[in-house]
This record gives structure tokens, sequence and C-alpha cells, in this order.
């Protein structure tokens, strides 16, 4: 009796540690899914890789084909095979030193990313530089505001392509008049939901059900300036 008892205490240490190791953060290679999205984390897939992949992995530039330098950017796996990131220090990573610099090496060489796209990609690194995904957990459907909620979503999903001195599809969606203007024509509603006659957004990927339903809401809403 007393044995089995030992073996049941024993049983339920060891399954307790094999439950957290599938929580360990680095654990490189496979994606990490939180349930919720931590405002105090940059998320691979929903913050840096939008980023990256809209303003560093286009055709011609540091894409799977072309990987000019050597460079591919164009996955998480490509990324960190490139050596351009180094886990945990994001002042040491060779991404951070040519987004920051001017002269020749400057990246994009058609000028620089925003000061907030560049803290994000800052804080992933410094996380850890993680393969990691927040889901629509937290996301908030009940009180959406351009502010609070389009103009950041906008700026991490598609400015990367849509700013600057020529964006993608000649669409500058950097200012809230910019952004009202797709919003009255129906250009960007029927992009997000990838409705027929308009071109999908963005381009090889989409919106969460609920991003789209904020997009959704906001429009529906009258699209004000809140
Ligand atoms: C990787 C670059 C890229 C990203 C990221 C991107 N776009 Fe675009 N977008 C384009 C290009 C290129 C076009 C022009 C497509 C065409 O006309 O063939 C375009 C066109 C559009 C159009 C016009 C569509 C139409 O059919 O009238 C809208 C609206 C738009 N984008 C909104 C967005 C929104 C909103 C996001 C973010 C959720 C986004 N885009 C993200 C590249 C991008």
């Amino acid at each position: 009796m007393r044995r089995l008892q030992w073996l049941a205490v024993i049983l339920v240490i060891v399954s307790w540690f094999a439950e957290s190791c599938q929580h360990t953060p680095f654990n490189f290679g496979e994606l990490l899914i939180s349930e919720n999205c931590s405002p105090d984390t940059a998320y691979f897939v929903n913050e840096a890789f939008p980023i990256i992949n809209s303003n560093c992995a286009m055709s011609g530039c540091h894409d799977a084909i072309t990987h000019e330098e050597g460079v591919n950017l164009s996955s998480w796996d490509a990324i960190m095979n490139s050596d351009v990131v180094k886990p945990g220090n994001a002042n040491g990573s060779k991404l951070i030193e040519v987004l920051t610099e001017s002269g020749e090496e400057a990246m994009p060489p058609d000028g620089p990313l925003s000061s907030e796209q560049i803290d994000v990609l800052k804080l992933w690194i410094n996380q850890g530089a993680l393969n990691n995904e927040c889901l629509d957990g937290n996301c908030d459907t009940t009180s959406v505001h351009f502010g609070s909620t389009i103009d950041p979503l906008i700026n991490i999903y598609c400015e990367g392509c849509h700013s600057g001195s020529s964006p993608s599809g000649g669409i500058n969606l950097t200012t809230y008049s910019n952004i009202a203007d797709f919003a009255a024509s129906g250009q960007l509603l029927g992009a997000v939901e990838h409705s027929a006659g308009y071109e999908p957004m963005p381009p090889g990927s989409s919106l969460t059900n609920c991003k789209t339903d904020q997009i959704r809401i906001w429009i529906e809403n009258g699209y004000p300036n809140d």
C-alpha cells in the first residue's frame, strides 16, 4: 500500500514536470501559442513578422528566392538561420543594427521604419526572439475606437506596405483621413474580409476573425476619429 502511494506521488510529480516542459518558452522551432495576447509581449506571428514581411521579405529583397546578401527573412526559421538576430540581445543583432544606422547599409533602402516598428522588433528579440503567437482570447469587440484599436492594428499589419513615398497600390494608410477614405469607399472592409472584387489583404494571409470584426464594427459605427 505504502509503495503504491509513493508510486502515485512520483507519477504526479513526473507528469507535472512533463506538463511544465510543454510550456517552456525556449522551445525553438515549434510555434508557441498563447490564448490571450499580453500587452507586454511582442509576438512574432502577430507583430514582428508582419513588419519584417512587409518591409524586408518582399520579392527582390530578402525573400526565399532572392535572399539578397544571403539573408532570407521569409519565415521564423529563415530569420533565425540568417544569423541576423541574437535572442535576448536586440542591440547586438544585425537586424536592429541595419534598421537603426544611417548610410550605405541602412535598411530598408527606401527609408527607415518608424520608431514604433523598431521598438516592436527590439522587444521581440529581447524577449528571446521566440516563434510565438497569441490568439484573440482578449481581443475586444465591445469598445472599438480609432486611436486604441484601429490605428495600432493598421500600423502593425498594413503600414509596412501602405506608407512612404511609394506605398503599395498607391494606397497610403498612415493617417485617419487616409484610412477613413478607404473605409468610406468599402475597399478597407472588402480587402480585409476577402470579399469578391477586392484584393485580399494582407496579401497571402488574413487578419484573425476578431480583428476583422473590429474593423467592421468601427466602419459600421461610422468610422469615427475617436
Ligand atoms: C506586403 C504588402 C502589403 C500589406 C502588408 C498590405 N497590403 Fe494592402 N495592398 C498591397 C498591394 C500591393 C496592393 C495593390 C494590389 C493590386 O492592386 O493588385 C494593396 C491594395 C490594398 C487595397 C485596395 C484593395 C482593392 O481591391 O481596392 C486596400 C484597401 C488595402 N490594400 C488595404 C490593406 C490593409 C487594410 C492592410 C492591413 C490589414 C494591407 N492592405 C496590408 C500590399 C500590401
